[in-house]
């Protein structure tokens, strides 16, 4: 095979120096790096390339995953970065917070965005907390999402309002036009509207929601827009300018294939001091001290740092982060259009194989600008639960089932792992079992 063999650092601070050979790439100066082995992409034969992608990762030949939305794999380079670092940084007992510079601007090249906009958190809930809890909200003030949303996304408005009366307001997701879910957000804004906040892709049917022409509408009325982005970072690329957010809240252990754990929280620079920090500490701003003998002051106020590295507060692990680094190297390196490109082909494929299938109901919009690598569906004939079991205990799919809003529906998750031959496989099960029930 033509192999090529991509290096790039990661900014792995101290332990590209220190941990020598066990990093497994030191064959050139560009010792920090992950190594991915990849044939040259073909057109005429992508299924090479992607069968060699999906031997990046661990995941068992048999098993047809098809989860992405819920939980990525990491691949290997991404494991071996993550492994490496925490067994380097065990040896020496160090954090190795110096490192985290590195991943933050690779963090930040992948979503257009200064360094300094950039937060690492541990998921997509606790971004989207701290921007709930955070932001200056009084009794009465009122926020939009919508009733798709994963109760990582809606869970810190309910808890605002417990805590400080703020006023949640739901609208459906228009599966048909962009028009209509502005139509539907816009009709519930009122004065007392503080915040927008929507899913980039909807967790239960994949709807992909218009990022750009709801970010237009909240600007226009002064409402802070937020995203909970857990379905769309490494799913397809944007820069968070184009998505034109106040802020974005993503996992990294879904689409992106980060390690477990990990999330990444973006905070326009311009609109960094509207949110305070729900939890402080040695990385929140400086604790006020009498400066000449390094005592607390007890009757001043702490500062906060002006960028949103404020919201990391405590020690984290540098393994983690590096690995989201290291996961975003390994999706450039794959090629992030290529990504997105094959995840939506396998769900159109999905898609026209499912609406050939008698009573099946394809929940995904089919308008391209409604959808991308997610398809949700549905029959009468036989519960989800059971559809889903028995294509678990047939073929070792794993999909998720999809109780939220009375759905009843079964999603799937197209990613670079997956292929045309298992949607073919999927499909054929599905036909079966669906006809004979
Ligand atoms: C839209 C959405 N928001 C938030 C979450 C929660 O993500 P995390 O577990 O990273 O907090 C999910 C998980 O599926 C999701 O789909």
């Amino acid at each position: 095979m033509n192999r090529k063999t991509f290096l790039r650092g990661v900014g792995l601070g101290t332990l590209g120096a220190l941990a020598g050979p066990s990093i497994g790439c030191a064959t050139t100066d560009n010792a920090h790096g992950i190594k991915v082995d990849l044939p040259d992409y073909s057109a005429s034969d992508d299924a090479s390339f992607w069968k060699a992608v999906r031997q990046q990762y661990l995941l068992e030949p048999d098993l047809h995953y098809m989860n992405t939305g819920g939980l990525g794999p990491a691949s290997r380079p991404v494991l071996k970065v993550f492994t490496d670092v925490m067994h380097h940084n065990q040896t020496i007992s160090e954090h190795d917070h110096q490192s985290f510079g590195g991943a933050r601007e690779t963090t930040a090249k992948f979503f257009g965005t200064e360094a300094s906009e950039i937060c690492f958190t541990r998921n997509a809930t606790e971004g989207n907390s701290i921007i709930a809890g955070g932001m200056k909200l009084e009794e009465g003030d009122e926020v939009i999402f919508e009733n798709h949303a994963h109760p990582g996304g809606s869970g810190p408005w309910y808890n605002q309002a417990i805590r400080r009366g703020v006023v949640v307001k739901l609208f459906e997701p228009d599966t048909e036009s962009v028009e209509g879910n502005l139509a539907r957000i816009r009709e519930l804004i009122t004065s007392r509207t503080k915040v927008i906040q929507i899913s980039h892709v909807t967790a239960p049917t994949g709807i992909l929601l218009p990022a750009a022409e709801i970010a237009k509408l909240a600007q226009k009325h002064g409402i802070w827009f937020h995203i909970d982005g857990a379905q769309s970072a490494g799913m397809f690329p944007f820069t968070m300018e184009e998505a034109g957010c106040d802020s974005y809240a993503t996992s990294g252990h879904k689409w992106l294939g980060a390690p477990h754990e990990t999330g990444i929280l973006f905070i326009r620079k311009d609109r960094n001091d509207e949110v305070i920090p729900i939890a402080a500490g040695s990385y929140t701003g400086p604790i006020p001290m009498d400066q000449e003998n390094n005592r607390l002051i007890a009757d001043a106020n702490m500062t906060y740092v002006k960028n949103a590295t404020r919201h990391e507060y405590g020690t984290r692990n540098a393994a983690s982060i590096l690995g989201v680094a290291a996961a975003i190297d390994f999706q450039n390196e794959v090629g992030r259009e290529r990504i997105a490109a094959h995840g939506r082909a396998l769900s159109a494929q999905l898609r026209q194989g499912l609406q050939k299938i008698p009573s099946i109901e394809v929940l995904t919009p089919e308008r391209p600008e409604l959808c991308a690598s997610i398809m949700g569906f549905r029959t009468p004939r036989i519960s989800y639960n059971d559809l889903l079991r028995v294509l678990a205990a047939q073929h070792r799919f794993r999909l998720r089932p999809v109780s939220e809003q009375g759905l009843n529906s079964v999603r799937v998750s197209t990613h670079l792992f997956n292929s045309a031959q298992e949607c073919e496989l999927l499909l054929a099960s599905i036909n079966e079992i669906v006809r004979k029930a």
